[in-house]
């Protein structure tokens, strides 16, 4: 997610735009921007790469006396990172300047109305299609000129904008991206994306809500609605956070921050490619036609560690759904075996990073070997990216903590996506079937958002029992039985309790020799069609005096009758479960390594993204 600062005041406004951008950091970034005015212009400077690139820029030019400007650090969710892709960006004349964090979904059909109506655009951005719209509505005030550009946006923005025409005035305006003001006593007023860069200039605060927007100047603000432009009364606030604390939003750990963020994540990653009405998927980005999609012959999904428990779970969906042979292999031993590949094969690298180093040898296997390949990843001109045919990003944002979550339901959610479009294109699936999952993935983020708070106080509970547990087991049938894998990976990774996920089927085959009271089991039982089969395997957990947590569907009765403890959660589709199920297993990995002391965000031996053998 990009950083955003703004501020107007007494003081010189650079150092206060780079310290700002540099509290934004851990939210990921891979270019850095400001402007300010000077001699009655707009001044930009941009730079690829860390801030540190940027303040060589600026120690390099003579003090700006400027005390007005905007800056950002920018997240790449359209268009590879790149100087001419950094922001700020301008309209036609460079008077007009804005920054932007969030997707504006109908950019392709805006920026084609706008080149055709003469604009002349310098980035791949969907950010620089604002400033242009902004730049036709510029005949009368900024705030009036913002809001009607406003109007013809679809999707999520937070916004700073600034024109040479009011060189006074910042103009701030949110909806779905965060936005938040600080006011200083002495006059001066600064926005930003989070916290931690106001902190050092002020503590009081306001939190801008969806659909309003701020007009700053020295010794004012104002809030007004932007669809009405009518005045909003908004409630100062005071935060007591330290700026470490404020850098995870009051969280304790990057990784419980982003298992909160799951709903935002799952939002944003199916956010303008789903159809509510019909169910039907664009996904523009594949970089494939329809009918060579629809050819494919065979599907095969290679990753590693958590990617690679997605790609199980998608085999399931994509033969269920699309009808098409799909295999699975984890990267390090896809890229050694004898392939079986040509152009009627679709190969899927799955990978957060874009950078893993197996993966990656697996890509470059499959395109010598001349097949198809389009990636799942979540960060925007990684390696991967630019070395796949096509890519069906996930809009996770930037994911901190070593061990995998938002990305992981958003790549789940990206698989679906996927599912649906294949499914249509080969008319494998029914209308009324792709509505019904259409439907499911759209309930999903409110499902879960409703659902944490009370998941995380009985996982914290659960977990003061099992913290200190040597050995978990974990199952799991069918499509959840990945998430079994994933939940064992999420608590030996972070905890470093030896657990194991497995096929709650192959217990008689070896693993129930394990079973007695010092063994942990957890069990993913929600109704679906393997319930029953699931329930007997428990009942055998049961009869050896295994300790069982069982996580099933609200109202089953069963949960508590067999288990020793149970999580229970609401109704969903079944072939969705997987993305559900797989939250209360973060949380609970998340209370057990909270409860041994262990560094959850950056677990002993373990690295963001693996990129060597
Ligand atoms: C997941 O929690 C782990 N951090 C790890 O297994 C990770 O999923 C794996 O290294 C793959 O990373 P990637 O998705 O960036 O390719």
């Amino acid at each position: 997610m990009c950083g955003i600062v703004g501020y107007v005041g007494r003081r010189r406004v650079v150092p206060i735009l780079l310290e700002g951008l540099k509290r934004l950091e851990y939210r990921g970034y891979d270019s850095a921007g400001i402007v300010y005015l000077e001699g009655g212009e707009l001044v930009k400077h941009r730079s690829e790469g860390k801030l540190a690139n940027l303040e060589e820029k600026m120690e390099r030019l003579p003090e700006v006396e400027s005390t007005i400007g905007l800056g950002h650090t920018r997240w790449a969710t359209h268009g590879a990172p790149s100087e001419r892709n950094a922001h700020p960006h301008s309209d036609c004349t460079g008077r007009l300047v804005l920054v932007h964090n969030g997707i504006i979904e109908n950019y392709h059909t805006l920026r084609a109305d706008l080149l055709a109506r003469g604009h002349v655009f310098t980035s791949e951005t969907d950010t620089e299609v604002l400033a242009h719209l902004v730049e036709e509505h510029l005949e009368t005030d900024l705030v009036t000129a913002v809001r009607r550009a406003l109007a013809q946006v679809e999707g999520s923005f937070a916004l700073g904008v600034m024109w040479a025409g009011q060189p006074d005035t910042l103009v701030a305006a949110r909806k779905q991206s965060p936005l938040v003001l600080g006011i200083r006593e002495s006059g001066g007023c600064l926005m930003a994306s989070d916290i931690p860069a106001l902190l050092p200039y002020t503590n009081q605060v306001v939190f801008l809500d969806d659909q309003e927007m701020a007009v700053l100047r020295l010794g004012s603000w104002q809030v007004l609605r932007i669809d009405s432009g009518e005045a909003v009364v908004k409630e100062m606030q005071t935060v007591f956070w330290n700026a470490a604390m404020a850098e995870k939003a009051g969280y304790k750990h990057f990784m419980l921050k982003e298992i909160y963020e799951q709903p935002q994540a799952i939002l944003n990653t199916f956010r303008g490619r789903l159809n509510p009405q019909t169910g039907a998927v664009e996904l523009p980005e594949i970089g494939l036609a329809p009918e060579r999609l629809a050819a494919v012959e065979r599907i095969s999904l290679v990753a590693c560690g958590t990617s690679w428990h997605a790609a199980l779970v998608a085999k399931y969906w994509l033969e269920k759904w699309a009808g098409v042979p799909v295999e699975v292999d984890i990267a390090s031993e896809f890229r050694y075996r004898r392939l079986l590949l040509n152009e009627k094969v679709l190969v899927i690298p799955i990978s957060q990073s874009g950078e893993t180093a197996d993966t990656l040898a697996g890509l470059r296997r499959a395109r010598e070997m001349g097949a198809t390949v389009v990636t799942i990843c979540n960060v925007v001109g990684s390696t991967m990216t630019r070395e796949a045919h096509g890519t069906i990003y996930t809009h996770a944002g930037p994911e901190i903590g070593v061990a995998s979550t938002k990305a992981f339901t958003s790549q789940l959610t990206a698989l679906m996506l996927l599912t649906l479009h294949l499914g249509r294109l080969r008319r494998t699936i029914a209308d009324e079937e792709a509505r019904a999952l259409a439907q499911g993935l759209l309930d999903l983020p409110g499902l879960v958002e409703r659902e944490l708070p009370r998941l995380q106080a009985e996982t914290a509970v659960i977990a003061e029992e099992f913290a200190r547990s040597r050995d978990f087991l974990y199952l799991g049938r069918g499509v959840n039985f990945p998430i079994a894998l994933e939940g064992a990976l999420k608590l030996k990774e972070i905890s470093y309790i030896h657990a194991e996920g497995y096929a709650a089927g192959e217990l008689k085959h070896g693993p129930i020799a394990l079973i007695d009271r010092e063994m942990p089991v957890l069990a993913l039982a929600p109704r679906d069609g393997v319930y029953d089969k699931v329930v007997s395997n428990v009942e055998e957990v049961k009869a050896r005096h295994g300790r069982l947590i069982l996580v099933g569907s609200e109202g089953d009765e069963n949960l508590d009758r067999i288990g020793d403890r149970a999580l229970a959660l609401p109704a969903v589709h079944e072939d969705l479960a997987p993305i559900l199920y797989t939250v209360p297993l973060q949380l609970l990995a998340y209370e057990i390594a909270s409860l041994r002391g262990c560094d959850v965000d950056q677990p002993r031996n373990l690295a963001k993204s693996v990129t060597v053998e």
